[in-house]
C-alpha cells in the first residue's frame, strides 16, 4: 500500500477499506507514516467525512492500537457517560456515585481541561492526595471494591487517539465528526463497558455551538456504539450558560458535594439526575429513564451517593476530610466582586468567554505546560432570564494572579447581554437519542 494513494482516495471523497485504515492509522502510531502525510489524510477526513461504516473502523483501529480492558471477572452491567465538554460541568463527580450506589459498575477514564472546557482529572486532582494515576491492576481493583473507579488516560488505552489528537489540535482537524467520534469512542470502548450514556452540550459555551451538528455528533456516536454492541443513550443539553454556579477545579468539587449533600442547584441537578438515571436503566437496575431519576434523588437524600464519593476518594488515596468540612480548603490570594454596569433582564451569555475567563484565572491551560491553580476560577450568580439591577453582584472571582483580574472582570462583563425584555426560557435537556 501506498500512503499518496490513500490520501488522494480520501481526498477525493471515496471510502477507505480496514486493511487501509490499518495501514495509515497504524503505520502513523509507529512513526512510519511522517506527520505531513497524516495530516494530509486528516485534512481530507474533515472535508470529506466518512461513511457510518468507515467511522466504526476507524474507531475500531484506534481502539486496537491499544488494550481493551477486560472486565469479565467483575459482575453486573458496566456503564459509562461522556460529554462532550462544556463550563462548569461537574456532572461526572455527581453522577458516577450516584449509579454505583444503585449497583452499577461505572469504570470512567477520564480527561483534562480541553480548550475552554473543564476535565474531570483536573477537578478530582484538586482533592488533596487524590490519585488519577493508577495501573489497570488497581483499576479493576478499586472498580471490584467499590463499584466505582475514576482515573485518567493511561499510556495503553488507544495509543493512536493521543498521537492523532495532538496533530489535529495543530492542523486544524479538530472538529471532524468521524475524527471526534474515533477519538471518544476507542477511548470510551477500551473501559470494558457494556453501555454509555452520551451529554452533548450545545449552545455558546459548546464545541458544538449549533444544534444541528450537535445533533450530527450525538448520531455519529451512537451508531459507533451500536456498530461494537453497546448499549447506548444520548442527550443533547443546553450550554448556553454556566451549568450550576460553580466554575473550577476545586470549587466545581465543592458544588459536587453540595449537590451529593442534598442542596439542590435547579440546573445542574436537572441534568445531572436525567444522566444518572439514564446509567441507572442501562444498568438494568430499573424499567425505565423516569424510575433512574427517582432512585438518583433517593440515593442523594439518604446519602449513599455521598457515602459511594467518600468511599472513592479514600481508595484512590485522597483525604476525606475536605468533603466532610469543604469550607477549610486553602482560599485564593485575590478575589473580586464583579458588579453590573446595567440594569434589566439577562438576555445571553456568551459562555465561551466565561471558560476562557475561568481559564485566565488560573483554572485551566494556556500552554500545555502550565500549572493548574485547584483554587482559581468563578462563582456565577446569575442565571439567563434572571433580573439585574446596577451595581449588583454578577459574579466573584478567586485567582492567585492578581495581574489577570481586571481583563477577566471586563471579559465576563462583555459575555453578558442585558435586555429590557425578559427571555423566552429554554429547555435544558433539548433532546434524547436511542
Ligand atoms: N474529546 C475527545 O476525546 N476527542 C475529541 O476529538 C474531541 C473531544
Amino acid at each position: 500500500m501506498n500512503p499518496i494513494e490513500l490520501i488522494r482516495k480520501k481526498r477525493n471523497g471515496e471510502e477507505l477499506t480496514k486493511n487501509e485504515m490499518m495501514y495509515l492509522v497504524l503505520g502513523y502510531t509507529k512513526n512510519k507514516i511522517p506527520d505531513y502525510q497524516f495530516a494530509s489524510f486528516l485534512m481530507a477526513v474533515y472535508f470529506n467525512g466518512m461513511t457510518t461504516d468507515e467511522t466504526a473502523i476507524l474507531t475500531e483501529v484506534m481502539l486496537y492500537s491499544g488494550k481493551v480492558i477486560d472486565l469479565s471477572s467483575i459482575k453486573g452491567m458496566k456503564i459509562d457517560k461522556h460529554s462532550t465538554g462544556g463550563v462548569g460541568d461537574k456532572t461526572s463527580l455527581i453522577i458516577a456515585p450516584i449509579a454505583a450506589a444503585a449497583g452499577v459498575n461505572v469504570p470512567m477514564i477520564s480527561g483534562r481541561g480541553l480548550g475552554h472546557t473543564g476535565g474531570t482529572l483536573d477537578k478530582l486532582e484538586a482533592i488533596p492526595g487524590y490519585s488519577t494515576n493508577l495501573a489497570l491492576r488497581d483499576y479493576k481493583k478499586v472498580l471490584k471494591k467499590c463499584g466505582l473507579v475514576l482515573i485518567g488516560q493511561t499510556k495503553e488505552i488507544a495509543p493512536a487517539d493521543k498521537l492523532i489528537y495532538a496533530l489535529r489540535d495543530v492542523t486544524a482537524t479538530v472538529e471532524s465528526i468521524p475524527l471526534i467520534t474515533g477519538s471518544i469512542m476507542s477511548k470510551k470502548l477500551a473501559e470494558g463497558i457494556d453501555g454509555l450514556v452520551l451529554d452533548v452540550k450545545t449552545g455558546s459555551g459548546a464545541f458544538m455551538q449549533k444544534f444541528s451538528d450537535a445533533k450530527a455528533l450525538a448520531q455519529s456516536l451512537i451508531n459507533t456504539a451500536k456498530a461494537f454492541d453497546k448499549k447506548v443513550l444520548a442527550f443533547i443539553t443546553d450550554m448556553n450558560q454556566p451549568l450550576g454556579n460553580y466554575i473550577g477545579n476545586w470549587l466545581e468539587v465543592y458544588e459536587a458535594i453540595k449537590v451529593l449533600r442534598g442542596e439542590i442547584v435547579p440546573d445542574l441537578c436537572e441534568v445531572s439526575f436525567t444522566l444518572s438515571g439514564a446509567m441507572i436503566y442501562l444498568g438494568k437496575k430499573v424499567k425505565s429513564i423516569k424510575e433512574g431519576i427517582d432512585l438518583s434523588k433517593k440515593l442523594v437524600a439518604n446519602g449513599r451517593a455521598f457515602e459511594k464519593f467518600v468511599e472513592l476518594v479514600k481508595l484512590q488515596g485522597g483525604d476525606v476530610s475536605y468533603l466532610y468540612e469543604p469550607e477549610k480548603y486553602p482560599k485564593s490570594k485575590h478575589k473580586l466582586k464583579v458588579k453590573s454596569k446595567t440594569e434589566g433582564f439577562v438576555s445571553a451569555i456568551d459562555t465561551y468567554q466565561i471558560g476562557v475567563a475561568a481559564l485566565e484565572l488560573g483554572a485551566g491551560r494556556l500552554k500545555k505546560e502550565d500549572v493548574i491553580d485547584p483554587k482559581a476560577g468563578i462563582i456565577f450568580h446569575k442565571k439567563l432570564g434572571d433580573k439585574l439591577s446596577k451595581g449588583e453582584i454578577v459574579a466573584e472571582l478567586f485567582t492567585n494572579n492578581k495581574k489577570v483580574l481586571a481583563d477577566t472582570e471586563k471579559r465576563i462583563i462583555n459575555a453578558l447581554r442585558v435586555t429590557d425584555n425578559k427571555p423566552k426560557k429554554q429547555k435544558l435537556i433539548k433532546l434524547i437519542m436511542r
